[in-house]
C-alpha cells in the first residue's frame, strides 16, 4: 500500500492518511489590522506560505465569540467569530482562499465546555439564583445541561467530589446559590452533560453549521472528556495531574465518548468531499487511544505518546513501533506531532538548555517524523526552528494554568509568542504594530524573510522535506521496516527509500546506504561509508 505520485494528491481518496497538517494559533500567526492579535484576514494573507511549505491542510485554533479566558477555549457563541478575529464573512473568504490554493481547513470544536459566558450557563446561573418564592433549589432544565451538584459537608460547604482541574485547584466552582458545577479546567469552562440528548444536538448543529460553510474537518478539544463516570466517583488522590493519560479516570478516557464519536463519524460521512475528525486525547496507551480512530469513529488522534518520547533511539524505536502496531489494529494511519500550543516547543524540549543542541535535534526529528508512515501535523513557527520563549515576564503572562497553581506547569504562552515573518526588530511583520506576546529580539535571523533562500535554514529544510514526501513514492501511507543499526542510530526503510536517525553526540559511521535525498546536517562521505553528524537525520533514495 504505497502513496502515488499524483499532482493531485489533496483530490485523493484516504487524502488524510498522510497528510501534513500545519496548526495556526490564531491569535499569534499573523496580524491585519494593528491591535497586536493575530486574526483571520492576518491568516488568509499569510496562507500562501502554508501552501509553499507543502502542507495539505491548516488546523485553525478557536477563533469563535469568547471572553478569551483560555486563549479562545471557552466559547460563548459557537456560530459567531470573535470580533477580535473578524466576522464570519472572514472566516468564509479564509476558506475558500485556502481551497484556491490547495488546502484544506479544519477548525477547532470545543465539545467538553462551553464558556461561563454561553447563552446556556448565563441560563443555568439565572435559573437558580433568584427563585421564584416556594420553588426548590434543585436546578432545572438549563443546570440539566452541565454538572451541577450539591456540596458535601455540613453546609455543602465542600466540593461534590474530590476532582481536581487540569488547570490546578478543584474542578468545581460554588455559585452564589450555594450549588456547585464542574469545571476540568479554568472556572470560565463549565463542563457539559453529554448524557443530555439537548447537548448532542446542539452540536450536531454547530457541526453542520461549520461543516456547511466549506471545513474540511474538525479537531476535536478534549475528546476523551465528554462523557463522565456515573455517580461523579472520587479518584482518592491529589495526584490527578500526573495521572492524565497514563490511566482511566472517572473524567477522562470513559468508553462512553466513543458512542459521540461514531454519531458525528456519521455525520461527518453524510458530507461529500471526505471531511474528518481529529480527536485530542489522552489515552493512557496507544491501544486506548487507536479506539478513537476505530473505522466507525474518527479519522485520527495526535498521538501524544511520540510527543512525549525522550531524545533516545531505543525509547523512540519503542514508541513508533507501539503507535503504529496499535493503529494498524484498527486500520487506521498513525498522527504523528512535536508541538502544538500547549507543550514546550520540541526544540527546547530536546535542548534542555542548549538551543543549539535543541536545534540540531529539532531538524533531525522533523525529518524522521515526515518519513514514518501516516499523517503529521506541524506547529506554526517550527518549520523556523523557534524556540520556546522561556523569559516571558509575569505581568504579560495569559494562561490560565498560570494563575492556577498545581495543575499543568503554567509555560504554555512560551510556545505561544507571535510569528516573525519579516525585518529586523518586533514585530517582525506579524502586524503593523505590535504583538500580544513579546518577540524576543534574537528572532531577527529566524524570520521567513530571513532563511528564504538560505539552503541551510531550517525553513528551507522543512520545505525540501515536505516537497521530498510528496514526490517520492514510498513515502505518506504505507510500510516501514526497520534496518539493524548500532546503539543510538536508528535506520528503517520504506519501499525505494531509508531513513537514518542518529541520537548520539558524535558521528557514526555506516555504509552508504544510497544517494542521499537530504539531511539535518550534512554528512561526510568516504570511500563507500558515510558518516553520520550528531544529533541528524538523512533520507536516502536506495
Ligand atoms: C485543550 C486545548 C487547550 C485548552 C484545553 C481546554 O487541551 O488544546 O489549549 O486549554 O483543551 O479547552
Ligand atoms: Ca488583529
Amino acid at each position: 500500500m504505497t502513496q502515488e505520485l499524483t499532482p493531485t494528491r489533496t483530490a485523493q481518496r484516504g487524502w488524510w492518511r498522510d497528510a501534513v497538517i500545519y496548526q495556526v494559533y490564531v491569535r499569534s500567526f499573523a496580524d491585519s489590522n494593528g491591535d497586536g492579535i493575530g486574526d483571520l484576514r492576518g491568516i488568509r494573507d499569510r496562507l500562501p506560505h502554508v501552501a509553499a511549505l507543502g502542507a495539505d491542510a491548516v488546523w485553525l485554533t478557536p477563533f469563535y465569540a469568547s471572553p478569551q479566558a483560555d486563549g479562545g477555549y471557552d466559547v460563548a457563541d459557537y456560530r459567531v467569530v470573535d470580533p477580535l478575529f473578524g466576522s464570519l464573512d472572514d472566516a468564509a473568504e479564509l476558506i475558500s482562499t485556502a481551497h484556491e490554493l490547495g488546502l484544506r481547513v479544519i477548525v477547532d470544536v470545543v465539545p467538553n465546555h462551553t464558556s461561563d459566558q454561553h447563552a446556556w450557563f448565563r441560563a443555568a446561573l439565572a435559573e437558580d439564583a433568584a427563585p421564584a418564592e416556594g420553588t426548590e433549589r434543585d436546578g432545572g432544565a438549563a443546570r440539566e445541561r452541565y454538572h451541577f451538584r450539591p456540596g458535601r459537608g455540613a453546609d455543602g460547604e465542600l466540593p461534590p467530589n474530590d476532582w481536581e482541574s487540569v488547570f490546578g485547584g478543584p474542578a468545581w466552582t460554588r455559585t452564589r446559590d450555594g450549588a456547585w458545577y464542574l469545571h476540568l479546567f479554568a472556572p470560565q469552562q463549565p463542563d457539559l452533560n453529554w448524557r443530555n440528548p439537548e447537548v448532542h444536538e446542539e452540536f450536531d448543529s454547530i457541526l453542520r453549521f461549520w461543516l456547511g460553510l466549506g471545513v474540511d474537518g474538525f479537531r476535536i478539544d478534549v475528546a476523551h472528556g465528554m462523557v463522565k463516570a456515573e455517580g461523579l466517583p472520587d479518584i482518592g488522590s491529589r495526584e490527578q495531574a500526573k495521572m492524565i493519560g497514563s490511566q482511566v479516570l472517572p473524567f477522562f478516557d470513559q468508553d462512553g465518548v466513543h458512542d459521540i464519536h461514531r454519531g458525528w463519524r456519521r455525520l461527518l460521512d453524510s458530507y461529500a468531499g471526505e471531511r474528518i475528525g481529529v480527536a485530542e486525547a489522552w489515552a493512557p496507551s496507544p491501544e486506548r487511544l487507536a479506539l478513537y480512530v476505530r473505522p466507525d469513529e474518527l479519522h485520527q488522534a495526535f498521538n501524544f505518546q511520540f510527543l512525549n518520547c525522550p531524545w533516545d533511539a531505543t525509547a523512540m524505536h519503542a514508541v513508533i513501533d507501539a503507535s503504529l502496531a496499535a493503529t494498524a489494529s484498527v486500520g487506521a494511519p498513525t498522527t504523528w506531532v512535536l508541538s502544538n500550543h500547549d507543550v514546550v516547543r520540541h526544540l527546547t524540549r530536546y535542548g534542555a538548555g542548549d538551543d543549539a543542541l535543541g536545534l540540531r535535534r529539532a531538524r533531525a526529528a522533523a525529518l524522521l517524523m515526515l518519513a514514518l508512515p501516516g499523517s503529521a501535523y506541524l506547529y506554526q513557527g517550527e518549520e523556523l526552528g523557534l524556540p520556546e520563549v522561556t523569559v516571558l515576564p509575569d505581568d504579560v503572562r495569559q494562561d490560565p494554568s498560570f494563575f492556577r497553581s498545581n495543575g499543568q506547569d503554567g509555560l504554555r504562552d512560551g510556545c505561544r509568542v507571535p510569528m516573525p515573518w519579516s525585518g529586523g526588530e518586533p514585530p517582525y511583520g506579524f502586524g503593523p504594530a505590535g504583538s500580544w506576546l513579546p518577540q524576543p529580539d534574537t528572532w531577527k535571523s529566524l524570520t521567513v524573510e530571513a532563511q528564504t533562500g538560505d539552503p541551510l535554514s531550517t525553513l528551507e529544510l522543512y520545505r525540501s522535506a515536505l516537497a521530498l514526501r510528496r514526490e517520492l513514492p514510498g513515502l505518506g501511507d504505507g510500510e516501514m521496516e526497520w534496518q539493524e543499526s548500532a546503539e543510538g542510530l536508528l535506520t528503517f526503510t520504506r519501499p525505494g527509500f531509508a531513513c537514518t536517525l542518529n541520537t548520539t553526540d558524535h558521528e557514526a559511521e555506516l555504509a552508504t546506504p544510497g544517494r542521499l535525498l537530504i539531511a539535518s546536517a550534512a554528512p561526510v562521505f568516504s570511500d563507500g561509508t558515510v558518516a553520520l553528524s550528531a544529533d541528524s537525520c538523512a533520507w536516502w533514495a536506495i
